[in-house]
């Protein structure tokens, strides 16, 4: 198969892409990224000279472009990752969130239309898979339920309100021209790789240097984690398996309160960085809330265990410790990202590609 994943120079899409290329040989992989500050092809070093990988420096909205690279590659599937991703940025700039999020992936859908519908086959064979976020179903109380698929939609954040306007976007292309889509819903995800703009990268960072950790509100909201390799292997289990038109929702019954979170996360950097216990608590800050800041999120993942057999595969003690390791092993990379010199690296990554 030919695959187009966009977003892979990201977070998530870096796990996804280096999956799909070490464990498909025959598959070809093309990482279309814009590379915006939160995409890093640093994060994908170990698999650039693979064979079956190639780079395409583009924006999604840029629809000739999009176009040209399905043509070009032949494109049969598409795993579509490439977002606008941090709420707090989403409040100053709304705009940039509908922009990427929205006709961004309005552009991907309609050159995916346009190229197979010009096939003889037409959709035959082919995939749209659209990653997507627990944040379009809105929030949840302290009362044990649970986000499933049939949650109403009810987005609190440009960021979600963008995502959710995406997924309705997906499904639409789906019910009126026939496209074989997929759309997942994940929650809060967390492991090597992740912008330090994010709750754990941010505090790791922030600890290590002795700086204060801005806890939102009384740090009382929870969030559903889950180790991002373990989000990885859903999708690609539902990239080949899950049902056309479907929706899964991914996560890892591993909720946490952040001001709980924030303490193991503490403890953790500690111990690994040899300071006495409790050290660094005095790190913290209450500060002022995120507004409209989602109380709860817990995802109810039971459809995709049942039907297709995935769980998370790590206990959440094991992935954290190994994120913390991996954040405090990488301290170059850390520099890099907060140091603004990654984008020097791709700047001459890219000027090297053409
Ligand atoms: P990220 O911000 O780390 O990465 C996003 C990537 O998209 C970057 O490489 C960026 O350069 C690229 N990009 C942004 N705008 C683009 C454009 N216009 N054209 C091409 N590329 C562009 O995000 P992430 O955390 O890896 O999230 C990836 C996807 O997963 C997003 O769609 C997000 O909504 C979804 N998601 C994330 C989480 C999470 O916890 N991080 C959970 C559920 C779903
Ligand atoms: O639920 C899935 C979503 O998880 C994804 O769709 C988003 O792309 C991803 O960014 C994430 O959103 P959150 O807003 O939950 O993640 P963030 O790391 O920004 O914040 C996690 C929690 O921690 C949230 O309740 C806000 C709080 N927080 C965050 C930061 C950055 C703080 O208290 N202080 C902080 O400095």
């Amino acid at each position: 198969m030919n695959i187009l994943i966009t977003g892979g120079a990201g977070f998530i899409g870096s796990h996804v892409v280096r999956l799909f290329v070490n464990r498909y040989p025959d598959y070809y992989i093309v990482n279309m990224d814009k590379l915006t500050y939160a995409g890093n092809l640093a994060n994908l070093a170990d698999v650039e000279d693979k064979p079956n990988y190639s780079f395409v420096r583009a924006d999604i909205c840029d629809f000739e472009t999009v176009m040209g690279v399905l043509k070009e590659h032949h494109i049969e599937g598409i795993i579509h990752l490439a977002a606008e991703s941090h709420v707090d940025r989403s409040i100053r700039d709304p705009f940039s969130f509908a922009q990427t999020n929205v006709m961004g992936t309005l552009s991907l859908l309609q050159a995916a239309r346009n190229y197979w519908e010009s096939l003889p086959e037409g959709y035959e064979g082919k995939r749209f898979y659209h990653i997507s976020t627990d944040e379009v179903y809105g929030a949840l109380d302290f009362d044990n339920s649970f986000f499933t698929e049939d949650t109403k939609y009810d987005p609190h954040s440009p960021y979600s309100a963008s995502k959710a306007a995406s997924d309705h976007f997906v499904r639409a292309f789906h019910d009126t021209y026939g496209m074989p889509t997929i759309v997942t819903n994940c929650s809060n995800n967390y492991g090597p790789y992740q912008f330090p703009e994010k709750l754990i990268p941010l505090f790791i960072n922030n600890i290590r240097q002795g700086k204060s950790l801005p806890v939102y509100g009384k740090g009382e909201n929870v969030r559903d984690w889950l180790y991002v390799e373990d989000h990885a292997r859903a999708i690609d289990l539902i990239f080949h398996k899950g049902r056309i038109a479907d929706t899964y929702n991914i996560g890892g019954f591993n909720e946490w309160r952040n001001i709980d979170l924030i303490k193991v996360i503490i403890a953790t950097v500690d111990r690994l960085l040899g300071n006495a216990e409790g050290t660094s608590l005095s790190l913290i800050s209450y500060v002022t809330d995120r507004p409209g800041h989602d109380l709860r999120y817990a995802i109810d993942s039971t459809k995709l265990k049942e039907e297709l057999g995935w769980e998370p595969s790590l206990q959440f003690e094991e992935g954290i410790e190994r994120t913390v390791r991996w954040y405090l092993d990488n301290e170059e990379w850390m520099r890099q990202v907060t140091s603004g010199d990654y984008r020097r690296y791709y700047e001459e990554m890219y000027s090297n590609r053409q």
